[in-house]
């Protein structure tokens, strides 16, 4: 019998042909963003589901599948959606996909750190309002990244190469995690190592890298904000939820921190409404992987890791619960 596989929402057409090679796909027509009660539906009698980090994966999905299923591949690095441990416990494999998107998402991260120091979407907005506006020399300044530290929060696939596009652009790396990176990592950027507190001390700009869990929710809280300096601007491409968003809505608004480029929000998709108000804020709307290349990638990674476990091989990269 062909394995049954879902693919909750559309992906790249290459990866869905792979699939069907192996088995008889389900994807939803058409494509969007499935209520919890349809999913489970959906997914009844599946030997693989290919998924996003839209849906929880958790005892109650693994419970609507049924026994017969034996891997979740989602199409994500971060995998905060799934409870990996009841999966585990039931034999199913979770696999995500790690370093096909550290370019695109480490692009989307200098931008947006660009964008909110040299203030582009100030400049953008004024020229779309048809302000009338000339050149002179103390027009929307902004401010020079050159020379000044990054502080990294996670030094990881990502986060490291942020810190190469820093260096690249005249900046020194600090950097702070669960544990210090490999010597040659550290020689490279010539990186110094910090608490969290040194960190959010001594860095002009904060990018988050971290991924979510019970121990980084909110790790940016009131106080984390307030030992920023007041010149200082955050970024966060991970998750929403590493950052307390109403917390920082108000740092933002009473210069606590200077300024902020969030691509992911802890309710998405809804934002703060202080932050879309804010003109100190470059906001983007979840983009960091989001280009045909990596995209396309991201899903034939996803197909790959789903068909090597329906064959009974090695996924290739596995979530370790
Ligand atoms: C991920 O992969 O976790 C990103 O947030 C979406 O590409």
């Amino acid at each position: 019998m062909r394995p049954r596989i879902v693919v909750t929402r559309k992906i790249a057409e290459p990866a869905l042909a792979l699939l069907r090679e192996t088995g008889d796909v389900w994807v939803p027509e058409p494509d969007r963003a499935l209520p919890t009660d349809e999913l489970h539906a959906a997914i009844a009698g599946a030997d693989a589901v290919v998924s996003t980090l839209h849906e929880r994966v958790d005892a109650a999905f693994a419970d609507a599948a049924g026994a017969q299923l034996k891997v979740v591949a989602t199409v994500a690095v971060g995998y905060d959606n799934i409870d990996v441990p009841a999966l585990a416990a039931r034999g199913i494999v979770v696999t995500n996909t790690p370093g096909v998107l550290t370019d695109a998402t480490a692009d989307l991260a200098f931008g947006l750190l660009l964008s909110v120091t040299r203030r582009f979407g100030e400049g953008e907005r004024l020229l779309r309002s048809r302000t009338p506006w000339e050149f002179d020399l103390g027009f929307l300044l902004g401010t020079g990244i050159q020379g000044k530290t990054l502080g990294i929060v996670g030094l990881g696939q990502i986060g490291t190469a942020v810190a190469r596009r820093a260096r690249a652009f005249g900046m020194s790396i600090v950097y702070t995690g669960r544990r210090r990176a490999d010597t040659d990592v550290e020689r490279e950027l010539d990186a110094r190592y910090l608490t969290l507190e040194e960190l959010l001390r001594e860095s002009d700009v904060v990018s988050l890298h971290c991924p979510l869990t019970p121990q980084t929710r909110h790790l940016i809280d009131a106080d984390a904000l307030a030992t920023m300096k007041p010149t200082a601007y955050l970024i966060n491409t991970t998750r929403g939820a590493v950052v307390d968003e109403a917390a920082l809505a108000d740092a933002l608004a009473n210069g606590v921190i200077a300024g902020a480029g969030l691509d992911v929000f802890e309710k998405e998709p809804e934002v703060h409404p202080t932050l879309l108000e804010l003109d100190n804020v470059a906001l983007t709307p979840h983009l960091g992987s989001a280009t045909r290349e990596t995209r396309t990638a991201m899903a034939m990674l996803a197909a790959r890791n789903a068909v090597a476990v329906l064959r009974g091989d090695d996924p290739l990269t596995p979530v370790v619960p």
